[in-house]
């Protein structure tokens, strides 16, 4: 079983790798094929919910999602996403929100996109039992301040995510997601740091690599320039949903095979 702990010694000796998953059938498949972590990523909200953004993903349905893959994985260390606004407002009600995908969902540690804002809250929660994940670079959460684009491209913000980095470090932050920088910031503050960086659209020196499992598996008609699509899954799922339509329609389904005739009715009518 990974733990937050097993992570840490991984870092810098095999690369750790991640995934996101939402729901069991894919958990398992994910926790079956030897990934570190799964991460109920609130991109939930892009990837099955049919938002535009991720800002609508409620706590209910992260929370929900977080125990239909909790129950699925046996290995995998199980990582919450803490949506937009759970966080951040009120200590209180963040520890309270926090404690609830560990204590209702079964999550193993919550994520946590980070900011300035969020050093003090990472040094409690972890204090009082919660590991925290942080996330720099690209927050989408942050998408009306900040955009999609690329993070970290000049000097003083690329500063500011090697300074907020090892500020999460020392608040007892258990690992670091760095999304959509430039590799060789990822890899300064890799090098900077103690705790396991894991990047996506950061480049191939941080201590592991996370994707979107939609964009892996080719599920979406559109996946980010960083992400690599190592499956047409939509393709497939094309082809047997046509094929089902057409044996319906052609009266081939269902067969004998596929159905019963209870012979005590055969007086039925
Ligand atoms: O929500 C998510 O899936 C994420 C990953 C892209 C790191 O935050």
């Amino acid at each position: 079983m990974t733990t937050t702990r097993g992570l840490r010694s991984k870092a810098g000796e095999e690369p750790i790798t991640m995934l996101t998953a939402y729901d069991a059938p894919t958990a398992a498949v994910v926790d079956e094929a030897g990934i570190d972590v799964i991460l109920v990523g609130d991109s939930m909200g892009n990837a099955v919910l049919g938002y535009d953004t991720t800002l609508p993903v409620t706590l209910e349905e992260v929370e929900s999602r977080t125990g239909a893959v909790a129950r699925a994985a046996e290995d995998a260390l199980v990582v919450a996403d803490m949506p937009f606004l759970s966080f951040g407002v009120d200590e209180a009600e963040s520890i309270h929100n926090a404690g609830r995908m560990l204590k209702e969902a079964n999550a193993d540690a919550v994520k946590i996109e980070s900011g300035p804002h969020t050093v003090d809250l990472t040094a409690r929660l972890t204090d009082l039992g919660i590991p925290v994940m942080a996330h720099l670079g690209l927050t989408p959460q942050h998408v009306n301040r900040l955009g999609y684009g690329r993070q970290g491209t000049d000097r003083e913000a690329a500063e500011e995510i090697v300074e907020l980095a090892g500020a999460h470090a020392d608040a007892g932050a258990f690992s670091l997601v760095l999304e959509h920088v430039p590799a060789n910031l990822a890899g300064a503050v890799t090098e900077a740091l103690e705790i396991p960086t894991i990047g996506i659209g950061a480049g191939p020196d941080c201590d592991g690599q996370v994707l979107v499992i939609n964009d892996v598996l080719g599920l979406d008609d559109w996946s980010p320039p960083f992400s690599k699509q190592f499956g047409d899954v939509r393709a497939e799922m094309a082809r047997a949903v046509g094929e089902y339509r057409d044996a319906v329609e052609a009266g081939e389904f269902p067969s004998e095979e596929h159905s019963h005739v209870e012979e005590t009715l055969e007086d039925l009518y």
